[in-house]
């Protein structure tokens, strides 16, 4: 859709109020859940700037799981952060459901690369903090947010650590409980950077399995971040490969949910996709260091 669409569907120039309404209405419906249009990013300060989202476009429908893969430093977590509404784009569009990010909303959950759990509070009321703050806010009782709380700490298998602080936990004991605490919001998208990066490769694959499952049983939109491209094909319908500042290529990613690894590793295609991403990923590696990657 053109940025002239845009325009007409809130509602400007040449059109009723009626016929305004029902355009936008209508296009609600066919609207993308997230819409990114020329975006650019920079970072600033009194002496530099530097440029780290460059002409950005992306749509995202409505229950996709998208992965952005990428090497380290290519824009990943700006791009995530602008979405979460942290960080203001510098130019162009960025619209959830049709409307402008002005900031962090209960529409979107964020599970950040690192460990973000509040100290002070227990798994359950680190869970409970997201249910007193998205969508449960207004939905549940104080009982049935408590039941609600546990229920998500048993969605992660941590239902025994509920009285446990963060700092009695492991690294992936905490990321299950931010996994959790973000699914407790109940927002309808899901943004993780890089959430299983400091997990052991087995505890990775358990909740990668989980994160997929997950998604499909609540009906998420999911944004994850990863330079696993393992991972990325486990989990992702689309995969927005990024190098520095851009995006290189967008690759869909058809095998049915929720996957297994397992089941995937022993279907021919999954090899010929691991080596075209291999390939589309490394390619922009030595385009961006300027002389040859050895794997
Ligand atoms: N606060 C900042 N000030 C200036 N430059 C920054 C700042 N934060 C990030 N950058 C730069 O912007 C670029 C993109 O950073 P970003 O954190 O988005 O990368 P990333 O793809 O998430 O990397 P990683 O995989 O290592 O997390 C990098 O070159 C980084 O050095
Ligand atoms: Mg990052």
């Amino acid at each position: 859709m053109s940025d002239e669409k845009i325009k007409n569907e809130t509602g400007v120039a040449g059109t009723t109020e009626t016929e305004a309404a029902k355009a936008e209405s209508k296009d609600r419906e066919t609207e993308p859940i997230i819409r990114i249009r020329d975006l650019c990013f920079e970072y600033t300060d009194k002496k530099s700037r530097f440029g780290a989202l460059d002409h950005i476009d992306l749509d995202v429908e409505k229950g996709e799981f998208v992965c952005i893969l990428g090497a380290s430093g290519c824009g990943k977590s700006t791009l995530l952060n602008v979405l979460a509404g942290l960080y203001k784009p510098g130019s162009g569009k960025v619209l959830v459901n049709g409307k402008k990010i002005t900031g962090p909303g209960p529409d979107r959950a964020v599970v950040f690369q690192h460990y973000s759990l509040f100290p002070w509070l227990t798994c359950k009321g680190n869970v409970l903090f997201g249910l007193k703050s998205g969508k449960g806010k207004h939905k549940y009782s104080g009982k049935e947010r408590k039941e609600k709380a546990m229920e998500y700490l048993k969605n992660v298998n941590l239902e025994q650590a509920a009285d446990k602080y963060p700092d009695q936990l492991s690294g992936g004991m905490k990321q299950r409980v931010a996994v959790a605490r973000a699914l407790a919001l109940e927002s309808d998208i899901l943004l993780m950077d890089e959430p299983f990066g400091a997990i052991d490769p087995r505890l990775r694959l358990e909740l990668q399995e989980l994160i997929s499952a997950l998604s499909v049983e609540k009906q998420k939109t999911v944004i994850f971040v990863t330079h696993d491209i393992d991972e990325a094909i486990l989990l992702a319908d689309r995969i927005v490969v990024m190098e520095p500042a851009k995006i290189r290529s967008v690759e869909e990613i058809s095998f049915p949910h929720p996957r297994k690894r397992a089941d995937l590793i022993r279907n021919g295609e999954y090899e010929k996709l691991r080596l075209k991403l291999t390939s589309a990923f490394y390619d922009q590696l030595q385009d961006s260091i300027g002389g040859e990657v050895v794997l």
